[in-house]
C-alpha cells in the first residue's frame, strides 16, 4: 500500500506533495501558481480546485465523513461502476464502490502551463479503471473504463463525475445548456418529461437525468460574478442535484442549512446512456470545468 512516504519518495514534483489528510487518509496537495487542489487516494476524490485568481469552485460538506468504506460528501465522487442504488442488489452500497476503492497513485507530472497531473489507477468488479485529473487554470478529469485482465465477456457499466459546485445561493443560480433536453424527474416518480425550453432555475429538491446529451453547461453565479462552465465528452447523460431541506435533514454527512451553498452537476453514462464495454476496448468519460 502506498504511504505518503512512499509516494514522496516516489513523485518528486514541484508543487505537489503527500500527507495525511482528514480521517488521516491520504491526500495529494497542490499548490502552484495557475492552481490549488488537493486529491484524496480514498476514491479518487478530488476535494478542492482552485485556480489562480479565483474563489474555490468545488463545495465541500462540513458534515463529510473521512473513513475507509465511507464516502466523501462533496468534491468530486467518482460513481461507477453503477449510479444510484444498485439496479438488483439492494444491500450494495449507492453509485457504485469507487468513490470508497483505495486508489493508487500511478503518476505525477509538472503540465505545459505550469499544473499538476496525476493518475490513478484501481480494480472495481471485473474492470480496470484510470482516473486522471489536471489541475491548472481549468480542471480536467477523465476516467477510463477497460476489462480487468482475464476477463473475456462484454459487460456493461454507468458512471459519473458527481462535481459539487460551491454557489452563492442555489434560489438565485441558473444552468443554461439543457434547455432542449428531456429528462428523468426523479423527485416526480422518475417519470420522463420533456425539454423545458427554459433555463434550470432551482425552487425546490432537484433530482434530473438529462439524458442523451453532450452538450456544454453554464453555471450562473451572479452572486459570485462568475460562470462555471462544464465541458464534456464521451458522456451521454447530465445530472443535476440540490437535495434542498427534507433530504439534506435526512442525510447524516451534510449539514442541515448547506443546502443553499451547493448544486451538482454531474457528467454520466448512466440508465439507457450505460456503457457498454467490448473486449479490448476503453471507454473515456471526461469533464473539462472553466471558470468566467
Ligand atoms: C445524485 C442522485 O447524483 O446523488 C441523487 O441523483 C442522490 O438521487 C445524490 O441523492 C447523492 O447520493 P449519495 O449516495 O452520495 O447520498
Amino acid at each position: 500500500m502506498q504511504t505518503v512516504l512512499s509516494l514522496c519518495k516516489q513523485f518528486k514534483v514541484p508543487g505537489l506533495h503527500f500527507e495525511a489528510g482528514h480521517g488521516g487518509l491520504t491526500k495529494a496537495v497542490v499548490a502552484t501558481n495557475v492552481a490549488a487542489g488537493e486529491i484524496y487516494l480514498h476514491g479518487a476524490h478530488v476535494t478542492s480546485w482552485q485556480p489562480a485568481g479565483h474563489e474555490p469552485v468545488l463545495w465541500m460538506s462540513r458534515s463529510s465523513l473521512f473513513q475507509p468504506g465511507k464516502p466523501i460528501r462533496g468534491g468530486v465522487p467518482i460513481c461507477f461502476p453503477w449510479f444510484g442504488p444498485h439496479a438488483s442488489d439492494p444491500s450494495a452500497p449507492a453509485h457504485g464502490f469507487a468513490r470508497t476503492a483505495l486508489w493508487e497513485v500511478t503518476e505525477a507530472q509538472t503540465t505545459v502551463e505550469g499544473g499538476i497531473s496525476l493518475s490513478l489507477q484501481t480494480r472495481i468488479d471485473s474492470f480496470s479503471v484510470r482516473f486522471t485529473v489536471e489541475f491548472g487554470s481549468v480542471l480536467q478529469m477523465t476516467l477510463t473504463t477497460e476489462p480487468g485482465p482475464g476477463i473475456s465477456v462484454d459487460q456493461r457499466f454507468e458512471d459519473a463525475l458527481h462535481t459539487y459546485f460551491s454557489v452563492s445561493d442555489v434560489r438565485n443560480v441558473s444552468i443554461t445548456g439543457l434547455e432542449q433536453v428531456r429528462y428523468i424527474d426523479k423527485v416526480d416518480g422518475a417519470l420522463e418529461k420533456p425539454a423545458t425550453g427554459a433555463a434550470i432555475e432551482f425552487t425546490g429538491e432537484t433530482d434530473r437525468v438529462y439524458l442523451k446529451t453532450d452538450s456544454e453547461c453554464h453555471l450562473h453565479d451572479p452572486g459570485r460574478n462568475r460562470t462555471i462552465t462544464i465541458s464534456k465528452s464521451g458522456s451521454q447523460s447530465t445530472v443535476v442535484w440540490n437535495p434542498w431541506i427534507a433530504k439534506s435533514a435526512r442525510m447524516p454527512d451534510f449539514g442541515d442549512h448547506e443546502w443553499p451553498e451547493m448544486v451538482c452537476i454531474e457528467t454520466a453514462n448512466v440508465g439507457s446512456d450505460s456503457i457498454a464495454l467490448a473486449l479490448n476496448t476503453s471507454h473515456s468519460t471526461t469533464v473539462v470545468i472553466r471558470v468566467q
